[in-house]
């Protein structure tokens, strides 16, 4: 088969390394890729909102396969345009993605189906989310409803910074059109666990379990960002939760989804807390989370080709979805100055450092070719992995490992994964 993958971040180098490694793949094509997914497949120069380039490039290389990652072209409706085009495609049509394309969908969806989730209101009028503010419990969540680059999440403590949390999103659109309206949310406490799960529309089949750490610096302080490392599976994601979330949360999203004339075919993220009062749905992502990606993947057993064209085909019920019982830790290299504003340009070396290596990897999330090097070209650069027997060891391993790369400029977290050592 001839496959190409959409996408150019770590989560896509991370699907990129499964996919290489199936029988069934002849040439493998990544648009466009980046300097790491460029070892496993031939990258090509076209963006992941150029649909008529690429569904062109598709039909001239007889590509038989497609694998969108993101979530802009996922919403935007890239699917679609590929199927149009005769060729098979992974991830949700647009009449789905809308679960992660519009938090007020999502919201009312929960909401009808009885989906366990935060209390809500959803605004389409600044002054309405203001007046609703006076009488509000905080700390309170506001989210712009569209898509945001994962941070139009405001977490605010009291009433003044809710007010200035609403102007900014609604009022100065600081997250655009995205904006336009808003989901003032609960504001729940608990271990925040991340699920991702495939599905044909019709059966759901469960990932491990990971967890993100979202805030840019130790002790999650500092600003939202993209995620800056992981670890799977989470110790705190029992088996009895397990069952609870596949019952309540995790089929009946599917079942939803479909009566709801949105059959949702591809990747669900289960963004979950367990709260006191058990499993609530933070946020679904209509696609693999970053970094999740990146310590989920290297454990799964299965062709992740053979399982992605049984979520096409709508066969996903003889899949037999296995991962190793080991654990994962991924630690993020970023560029000194993310999520704001950073240089990027700098030569990454120490890269060959992991050839040959099973149980360490480096997932590229922001870097190019340039003048023969391999450079930084982004916020996110490195995507350091490592498994282990357990998640100590993994941990171990991964902070070992950001030792072998450098550039200028490093930055990373020195605390992934310590809640491991509260289990
Ligand atoms: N790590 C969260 C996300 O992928 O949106």
């Amino acid at each position: 088969m001839n496959v190409l993958l959409v996408g150019g971040g770590g989560r896509e180098h991370a699907i990129a390394m499964q996919i290489a490694k199936s029988p069934k793949v002849d040439k493998f094509y990544c648009a466009p890729g980046n300097a790491g997914i460029a070892s496993l497949a031939e990258c090509v120069s076209i963006g992941v909102m150029e649909f008529d380039k690429l569904v062109a490039f598709a039909k001239e290389k007889a590509i038989d396969f497609v694998i969108v990652a993101p979530d802009d072209p996922l919403a935007a409706g890239l699917v679609d345009e590929f199927e149009k085009a005769g060729i098979r495609a992974f991830g949700p049509r647009k009449n789905a993605a809308i679960l992660e394309g519009s938090k007020a969908f999502s919201k009312d969806l929960m909401k009808k189906y009885g989906i366990p989730t935060a209390a809500y209101e959803n605004f389409d009028d600044a002054q309405a989310a203001l007046a609703y503010l006076e009488t509000a419990q905080f700390p309170i969540v506001l989210k712009a409803d569209g898509l945001a680059l994962g941070k139009g999440v405001l977490i605010c403590m009291n009433k003044e910074e809710a007010i200035a949390g609403v102007k900014e999103i609604m009022q100065d659109k600081k997250f655009g059109t995205a904006g336009n309206r808003m989901v003032v949310e609960q504001f729940m406490t608990g271990r925040e666990v991340s699920v991702l799960t495939f599905t044909d529309g019709k059966t759901i089949r469960v990932m491990t379990s990971a967890q993100d750490h979202k805030r840019a610096k130790d002790n999650d302080e500092g600003l939202n960002t993209g995620g800056m490392g992981t670890f799977s599976p989470s110790p705190f994601y029992t088996d009895e939760i397990h069952e609870y979330c596949v019952k309540n949360i995790y089929q009946p999203t599917v079942d939803a989804m479909a009566k709801e004339g949105r059959t949702f075919q591809g990747v669900i993220f289960f963004g979950l807390m367990l709260t006191a009062d058990g499993p609530k749905v933070l946020e679904y992502n209509a696609r693999f989370g970053d970094p999740e990606t990146q310590v989920v993947l290297p454990r799964m057993k299965n062709d992740l080709l053979e399982v992605m064209e049984a979520c096409v085909d709508g066969t996903l019920d003889q899949i037999d979805l296995q991962f190793e019982d080991n654990a994962a830790v991924c630690v993020v290299l970023a560029s000194d100055g993310y999520p704001v504003s950073y240089e990027k340009g700098f030569e990454i070396t120490g890269l060959e450092a992991f050839e040959g290596k099973e149980d360490y990897f480096c997932f590229h999330a922001g870097s190019k070719f340039a003048d023969g090097k391999i450079v930084t070209n982004g916020g996110r650069v490195l995507g350091v992995t490592a498994t282990g027997a357990d998640l100590k060891e993994a941990r171990r391993k991964a902070y070992e490992a950001t030792k072998w790369v450098n550039f200028a400029n490093k930055y990373m977290r020195n605390d992934i994964g310590k809640a491991i050592d509260e289990a």
